[in-house]
């Protein structure tokens, strides 16, 4: 049956923070890709900007326009009232992201973000998915490149191995792009709450049930030569792992005992070693106010790559999947992972909580829980690859 049609709330799609460099972007998208009769509206602080917005989008004048600004909590219920799933790019979300969600937590409304931040995604947890439970409501977070082709990838490649036996699934990302002044500003943000980050995850594990009966990790492994892609491994510390281990905590199909281990993959030593020292170099300065004020100077929000840079950038995710006696190749591959396809995937997350018929789940839900393989199915025909390589 089609959820095209239910009229509870005005829109079924509402996208917040839409004048921003991945919000119009997924406007874009929305405005090229939505089925005829989905009701849908963009929102965001100014109001001249979106309707400036709408004046460049094909079909605009169908789409309806919000006004709600962070700073106003009632604004953001009054958002959340209005639609059926309210997906948001207003970031970082640590600083600007609590009050929606809980204003989607408690109205019922489905809420879909972008962010990577495992600090917001726990306390959002601790803080919200109970009521969300209570209501309905699906709170999916990291709904772009972080986590989208790890978290369904790891799922996508479980689906290729035996049922009921311990499972192993080694992801290996390489991608060639850049990023924009909102991811700059929000990693930066990130990089520099170190303690925080750490009290956000000890108080999620004090209110997370324990799985009983089986188990699901996701250690940080080490950095090795990965004979297996022919590249040395580098373990990536992102939300991404975490992301994977929640799915596989909550779906009996990871089996008994599952572990993941998620890498950036490099081709030459030298390489992974410099990409480690910047990252530490980074983190060391957005420890101290005055450098992070001059780097975050160095990228404003609001600007990100040309469709000219973009669209020379790519990402692939292979993944190495092991369990029963059989050993699959698996890849999840496309084009600009933090904006084109970012916007893609963060669109057709949204057009699939608005419009599939998905597994009943409510309070914080991964996409491989929520969507699964509806999304997997949505991403294909919108050209992301998802293939099997090869099984052993
Ligand atoms: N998961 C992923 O893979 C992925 C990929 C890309 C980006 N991201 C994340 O997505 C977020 C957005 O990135 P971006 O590059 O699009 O950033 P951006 O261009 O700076 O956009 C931020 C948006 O937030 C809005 N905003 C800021 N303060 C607001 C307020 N007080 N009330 C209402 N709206 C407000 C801005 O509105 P104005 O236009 O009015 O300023 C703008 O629409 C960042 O957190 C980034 O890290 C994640």
């Amino acid at each position: 049956m089609s959820r095209l049609n239910r009229t509870d709330r005005p829109y079924d799609i509402v996208l917040f923070g839409a004048t921003g460099f991945v919000g119009a972007l997924t406007a874009e998208y929305l405005a090229a890709h939505a089925p005829q009769g989905l009701r849908w509206a963009i929102a965001g602080r100014d109001e001249l900007k979106l309707k400036r917005l709408r004046e460049r989008l094909p079909g605009g004048t169908a789409v309806g326009v919000l006004r709600a600004d962070v700073a106003d909590p009632a604004s953001l219920r009054e958002l959340a009232e209005h639609a059926r799933v309210v997906a948001t790019t207003v970031g970082p979300y640590v600083t600007y992201g609590e009050d929606l969600v809980a204003a989607c937590a408690d109205t019922g409304a489905d809420y879909l973000d972008l962010s990577g931040e495992p600090e917001f995604v726990d306390l959002t947890y601790v803080r919200h998915d109970a009521r969300a439970r209570e209501t309905g409501a699906r709170l999916v977070h990291a709904a772009g490149f972080d986590s989208i082709p790890h978290d369904l990838g790891a799922y996508f490649t479980v689906q290729q191995l035996p049922e009921g036996v311990p499972l192993t699934v080694d992801g290996f990302v390489t991608a060639d792009a850049m990023f924009s002044g909102g991811t700059f500003a929000t990693a930066l943000t990130q990089l520099g709450r170190g303690r925080q980050v750490l009290a956000a995850a000890r108080d999620r594990r004090r209110h997370e049930p324990r799985l009983v009966g089986r188990r699901a990790t996701a250690p940080s492994g080490a950095p090795r030569f990965a004979g297996e892609v022919g590249s040395w491994a580098v373990p990536l510390p992102t939300i991404d792992p975490q992301i994977v281990q929640r799915s596989a905590k909550a779906l009996d199909r990871y089996g008994p005992d599952f572990r993941y281990r998620h890498y950036a993959a490099v081709r030459h030593l030298p390489v992974a070693l410099g990409g480690v020292t910047a990252v530490g170099a980074l983190a060391t300065a957005a420890q101290l106010p005055p450098a992070r004020r001059w780097l975050s100077d160095r990228l404003k929000p609001g600007n990100g790559p040309s469709p000219e840079k973009r669209a020379k950038s790519w990402f692939s995710v292979k993944f190495v999947g092991e369990g029963g006696g059989r050993r699959v190749f698996t890849e999840v591959s496309g084009g600009d992972p933090g904006y084109d396809e970012t916007a893609k995937m963060f669109a057709e997350a949204a057009l699939s909580l608005a419009l599939d018929e998905l597994p009943p789940t409510a309070g914080q839900v991964t996409t491989a829980t929520a969507l699964g393989n509806a999304l997997i199915e949505r991403l294909r025909a919108a050209g992301i690859v998802f293939r099997v390589a090869a099984i052993r």
